[in-house]
């Protein structure tokens, strides 16, 4: 049976003093769905890079608060307004725009438009899906795309911003094929990643932000995936290799960059980039299906680091200031 005591999380955000505070906040069943709607009991959620910028109050991600973050869930459908699902169907969102602007999927059920839904696959759980959740699919979805674009036997491989959710499950699929990348990480980071991927190289991201910029370097990789953007996106583009592709992924370290058009007229690289949030839902089974060839649950155990839903304003007040959290993707557990 289930309960109709519930709870959201609610972020609220004090312009003046630029302090997010967080809390757990009862929200009533709804009695009527829209049409198209879906009512879903939350069996697990995430913690992704934009669900954190929404959280810290960010307003290039929100600009209204009180707020319900949140863009990942998996869960099992209550009610439905929607011809393709029923009662009792284990469905999951992620890698759309929920918990920017429209309320989030941090909260015990959640009522949704069901063109936001996939069903999970029968051989996936809902806990493996939120593991991987929008940094898993992108990851998958990412390397497919290279795979499109260019033969990758024998090709040399970069991965900056390995130490990201995202650039970690890039790692470990492409291992899993057989590559060993080299990876661009944080000085800082803690070795608990890097323990469980291989790479043939390490390089630090302090170090491209101090070096000069070279339009053109040695050629060195056939293929990037960048997770960082910023300063440090222009200077890898110069070690690309000729006809080499750079996926972009990510803008952790900014998206405004000055990048020279030489690796692309002179080399013939392209730059190419990703957006999981248009990806349509009847194809994700797909990269799905290819993820979960590459990364076993075993993995997911010791890279994910699970919280309960009570938990997660105690977490969150930990990471606006700075304290010590435990290390790995989080995912939420209701
Ligand atoms: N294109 C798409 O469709 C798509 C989909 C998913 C994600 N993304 C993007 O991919 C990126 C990664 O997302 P995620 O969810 O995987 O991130 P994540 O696991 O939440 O990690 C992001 C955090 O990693 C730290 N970090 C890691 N490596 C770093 C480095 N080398 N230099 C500086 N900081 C570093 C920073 O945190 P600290 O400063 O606290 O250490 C940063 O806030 C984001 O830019 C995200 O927007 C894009």
């Amino acid at each position: 049976m289930i309960s109709t005591m519930m709870n959201e999380l609610i972020v609220s955000f004090d312009k003046k003093k630029k302090k997010s505070s967080f809390c757990l906040s009862p929200i009533n069943l709804p009695t009527e769905l829209l049409p198209d709607e879906v009512l879903v009991k939350s069996h697990y959620s995430s913690i992704n890079y934009k669900d954190m910028l929404s959280c810290l109050g960010d307003p290039a991600i929100t600009r209204k608060y009180p707020h319900r973050p949140g863009s990942d869930l998996a869960g099992i459908v209550i009610k439905s307004n929607n011809s393709n699902f029923k009662t009792g169907d284990a469905v999951y969102t992620c890698t759309f725009p929920l918990g920017t602007t429209i309320r989030g999927t941090i909260a015990d059920f959640v009522q949704i438009d069901g063109s936001l839904l996939g069903k999970i696959p029968q051989d996936i759980s809902a806990k493996y899906v939120m593991q991987l959740g929008t940094a898993g699919f992108t990851a998958g979805y990412s390397i497919q795309k290279a795979l499109e674009l260019i033969e990758l036997r024998h090709k040399r491989i970069l991965i900056s911003g390995a130490d990201t959710s995202t650039g970690l499950y890039i790692a470990l699929i492409l291992n899993s094929m057989g590559f060993t990348p080299s990876i661009i990480i944080k000085r800082s980071t803690s070795h608990w990643a890097l323990d469980r991927i291989s790479y043939s190289e390490i390089l630090y991201t302090e170090d491209f932000a101090e070096t000069n910029y070279f339009a053109l370097q040695r050629e060195r990789f056939d293929v990037i995936f960048d997770l960082l953007g910023g300063s440090v996106l222009p200077k890898i583009l110069a070690f690309i290799h000729s006809h080499g592709i750079c996926i972009s992924i990510g803008n952790i370290l900014g998206s405004n960059c000055h990048i020279s058009l030489l690796p692309f007229f002179q080399r013939g690289a392209s730059l190419v980039g990703i957006n999981s949030e248009s990806y349509p839902v009847e194809k994700r089974p797909v990269v799905w299906a290819f993820v979960k060839e590459h990364i076993t649950e075993k993995d997911l155990d010791t890279l994910t680091y699970k919280i309960d839903f009570v938990d997660v304003p105690v977490y969150l007040e930990r990471r606006l200031n700075k304290q010590v959290v435990p290390s790995g993707r989080v995912f939420i557990r209701f």
